[in-house]
């Protein structure tokens, strides 16, 4: 069914499919039935993220659903759990269009969107209201025009509109669409940055019997050197836990005819170095912090290769758009196989259980 739609869908411009594919699944969010299939349930799936449980590993990551229009669609479609935004304080509408590529012999997107939103207001309207009981985490950025001198305020902003209606919070300083957000990722801008939004949710959560844990999205483009010593850092600081990883800039061997366009490359080429820094901030951090992986993740084994690297959950966004809703039970009752094949009862026994990788990485 899927395959019907995604011909059709992919002969028009990617930013009109998905505004049309995102428009169905609001106005008719029982349509994702049509195409997912029901999740099987597996006690091995189960798994946590601090004091939030999750009946399976698979998730959407941010960026799909920025202003949480379809939620109750795309839960429908089998996500453990949903990352909204990035949501900025203000409305904006980000950069010139187009600024999405389907890169399809690489199975990859190239996008430069440029955190367009509706702004914090109609978000948190929209999740205060919501009937779905499905974790939402909510992913924070800065405005466009606001500074990075200034940038913390933005983030404070976001932590005191989501705080109360968010599951867990993300501070997104990795995407490569707005000029100089990167910038923000040095240990000495990000540390201070990291512990004034802590003590921000922190205070919006003292009446609270639970807080929304903060986590840091990190880039792939960081040195190996850098990770580790950030991904430490940050741990110190107070942060909860790390989604690795965003979009790369890097253009390694591509053969599609958009792969000059400017943006963040997502999708299969990205999934060996997101795994990498996964694994690197696992060993950094001796998997005290739950790690969501991100980065090119299409199958089963792809997402059991980022656990064994050390992630909790996992999240698509590419895959997503060239499989379908179905593929989310299919990854599902696949990796409870490969588990079960491997002699794991639980996933969690799988977390970051490669075997060498000191060896193999020379990291130490
Ligand atoms: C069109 C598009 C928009 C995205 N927007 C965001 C965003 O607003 N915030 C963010 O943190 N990540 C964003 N991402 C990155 C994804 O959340 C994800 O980390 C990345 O695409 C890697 O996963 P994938 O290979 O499964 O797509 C976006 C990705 C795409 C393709």
């Amino acid at each position: 069914m899927y395959k019907l739609a995604r011909g059709l869908l992919f002969r028009l411009d990617a930013e009109l499919a998905h505004h049309l594919t995102l428009g169905v699944l609001t106005r008719f969010p029982a349509a994702a039935g049509l195409m997912a299939k029901p999740v099987p349930e597996s006690k091995r799936l189960q798994t946590t993220l601090h004091h939030l449980q999750f009946p399976h590993p698979i998730g959407l990551a941010a960026g799909l659903d920025k202003d949480g229009v379809a939620l109750q669609g795309l839960a429908r479609c089998g996500f453990s759990f949903i990352e909204v935004g990035t949501v900025t304080p203000r409305p904006q509408p980000g950069n010139p269009t187009p600024r999405l590529f389907r890169l399809k012999e690489d199975e990859a997107l190239i996008n430069r969107m440029g955190f367009n939103n509706r702004g914090a207001n109609e978000l948190q309207r929209r999740l205060r209201d919501r009937p779905l009981r499905i974790p939402i985490g909510v992913n924070l950025g800065k405005n466009k025009d606001t500074p990075n001198a200034l940038a913390v305020d933005d983030y404070i902003h976001g932590v005191e509109m989501f705080a109360g209606v968010a599951d867990y919070l993300v501070i997104n300083v990795s995407s490569p669409n707005t000029p100089l957000l990167r910038d923000l990722q040095s240990e000495a801008e990000l540390i201070p940055l990291v512990q004034s939004v802590v003590a921000a949710r922190n205070k919006a959560c003292q009446q609270r019997p639970t807080a929304p844990p903060v986590l840091v999205k990190i880039a792939p483009d960081l040195s190996d050197d850098a990770i580790p010593a950030l991904a430490y850092a940050l741990a110190e600081a107070g942060c909860q836990g790390f989604i690795a990883t965003n979009t790369t800039i890097t253009r390694n061997g591509l053969i599609s005819e958009w792969k000059a366009e400017s943006g963040g490359l997502s999708g299969r080429p990205l999934r060996a170095r997101s795994t990498d820094v996964i694994r690197l901030i696992h060993q950094s951090i001796e998997g005290r912090l739950p790690i969501i992986g991100s980065g090119g993740v299409f199958s089963a084994s792809d997402a059991y290769e980022k656990i064994k690297a050390g992630c909790t959950l996992v999240e698509i966004y590419t895959a997503f758009i060239y499989k379908g809703p179905a593929l989310i039970a299919k990854m599902v009752e696949e990796l409870d196989k490969l588990l079960a094949k491997d002699g794991f009862e639980r996933m969690s026994d799988a977390v970051g259980s490669e075997s060498n990788m000191e060896k193999k990485s020379g990291l130490r």
